[in-house]
């Protein structure tokens, strides 16, 4: 039967054109790197292949209960040896840049050392692969997966880490640097060093007191900062820059004062420690913030107000230590998936606009907010007068293979579309991005999340390892193609 409804019949919502569901038309700067980006652990598997020693990963996930469903990343992607493969699915996409990391234990089994020659010919044969297709090699030295045998030596704990990671990537700069010329040192060093340190949620999966936490992470920085000096000594015109993790607070209107308090909490060292601490239970004194860790390396100095909030557990610094620091870079990346909206209080300090009931989240949970992608590059290309990029940038969902054997994924398109835009305001309001990095090509081994999270454009059936490209892919051709007018 038909169902009785009362009052005029109404024209569907979604039948109603919505603002903003036209293409502009507008371009991005000539030149633009449309990219995507990986991590070695989380695609390459082959965990044992050629010489290759056990990272802190392959120990951590064999942790009970460390990760989801008890995953691991032997296999992943399988993609050390399907890297042919992918590299041609990538060419097929229009990748005008690839962002991957180097794995060092297929480069310095012990960490330090004897050269594995094995482990470097594989990265050797896929940057040729990748030049051979004209895609730009985008490299990070530092994805998270430290030599166990650098663990039982203290791993970040030690300041002799700092000393090993310059060994390694001058090894890595003396191979690949005559074809690599972007180079990234660490990867979101505030989550390897807040997760794996202090919270044991990454690997090596330790709960150390804040103190011991701080000074790992100026180990990190202070590697950062040798490793800069290690790529400038052993290459010649190399681009370097790091990753950080960067939630981002964006103003809840373009008024000054809701800018100014934006800006402020975006710098500040409370402000994400607390937010973080309450979304996922870290401890409260964490140092989850993009001051803490940017500072140092773009200005020089640790943030005075997180010198005054940690006191005694704030790093010891040795003299110089600031200086090799901030060794200088040549550009600023950053990973961005979500920031907070930020209003004024009305006494010049920040006030959090909780989101309502109604925000978008992607599987991962995380909140969709396109405004993070316009006044993160903003705020730190104003503080730390760097060329952007963003290294990272994307969102999971719950793909799978349709009985059509497609994958749609028309979220996927829709939150890329929305933060692509934002991005292109930064543009128009002089920022100077320089690329953009889908994270990620394909599905993979999302941490302690296993291969729950699917962030590709490329559907990655892990019983079999066929690929099939998503909806997206065929769609980020386009932005590539056009250089993004269809955005
Ligand atoms: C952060 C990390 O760099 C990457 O390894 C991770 O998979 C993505 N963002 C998504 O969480």
């Amino acid at each position: 039967g038909s169902v009785t409804v009362s009052g005029a019949p109404q024209k569907p919502a979604s039948a109603k054109r919505r603002p903003g569901a036209s293409p502009s038309g507008q371009t991005f700067p000539a030149g633009f790197q449309w990219g995507a980006a990986t991590a070695a652990y989380q695609i390459e598997g082959a965990i044992d292949a050629d010489g290759k020693s056990q990272s802190i990963w392959d120990m951590f996930v064999r942790k009970p209960n460390a990760i989801w469903r008890g995953h691991t990343g032997e296999m992943a992607c399988d993609h050390y040896r399907r890297y042919r493969e992918d590299v041609a699915l990538m060419k097929q996409i229009g990748l005008k840049a690839y962002r991957f990391s180097l794995a060092w234990t297929r480069i310095l089994p012990e960490g330090t050392g004897t050269v594995n020659a094995k482990g470097l010919d594989f990265y050797d044969r896929l940057v040729d692969e990748l030049l051979a297709a004209g895609i730009t090699p985008f490299c990070t030295l530092y994805h998270w997966d430290l030599p166990l045998a650098l663990h039982q030596r203290g791993g970040w704990t030690k300041r002799e880490s700092a000393d090993w990671f310059a060994e390694y990537t001058t090894v890595a700069a003396r191979r690949l640097g005559d074809r690599i010329t972007y180079w990234m040192t660490l990867n979101e060093p505030q989550v390897f060093i807040t997760l794996g340190y202090q919270a044991g949620r990454h690997a090596p999966g330790l709960l150390l007191p804040i103190k011991d936490v701080l000074q790992a992470g100026h180990h990190a920085l202070l590697a950062h900062g040798k490793g800069v000096q290690a790529l400038r000594a052993n290459t010649r015109n190399a681009q370097i820059g790091f990753a950080p993790a960067t939630p981002i607070a964006y103003p809840a209107t373009e008024q000054p004062d809701d800018v100014a308090a934006a800006r402020a909490f975006n710098f500040g060292i409370q402000g994400y420690g607390f937010l973080f601490n309450a979304s996922v239970g870290l401890p409260l004194k964490n140092p989850f913030n993009n001051a803490w860790w940017m500072d140092p390396v773009f200005l020089g100095e640790y943030p005075a107000e997180g010198l005054a909030l940690y006191k005694n557990d704030a790093p010891t610094i040795e003299a110089d230590d600031l200086k090799v620091i901030s060794t200088p870079v040549d550009f600023c990346g950053v990973n961005i998936y979500f920031g907070f909206k930020i209003q004024s209080d009305g006494r010049g300090g920040p006030k959090v606009v909780l989101p309502t009931p109604a925000a978008p989240l992607t599987a991962f949970d995380w909140p969709v907010t396109p405004e993070a992608l316009r006044w993160g590059p903003k705020f730190f290309h104003e503080r730390y007068k760097q060329p952007i990029y963003i290294t990272e940038n994307g969102l999971a969902l719950r793909d799978w293979v349709a009985l059509d054997g497609k994958v749609h994924d028309p979220q996927r398109i829709d939150f890329t579309t929305r933060y692509l835009r934002e991005l292109r305001r930064a543009v128009e309001d002089g920022v100077p991005v320089r690329g953009y990095f889908h994270w990620s090509i394909m599905d993979n081994f999302e941490w302690a999340e296993g291969y729950k999270q699917r962030f590709g454009l490329v559907y990655v059936d892990y019983d079999t390892q066929v690929r099939t490209p998503k909806a997206s892919a065929a769609w980020y051709a386009r932005v590539i193609a056009t250089n993004g007018a269809v955005l």
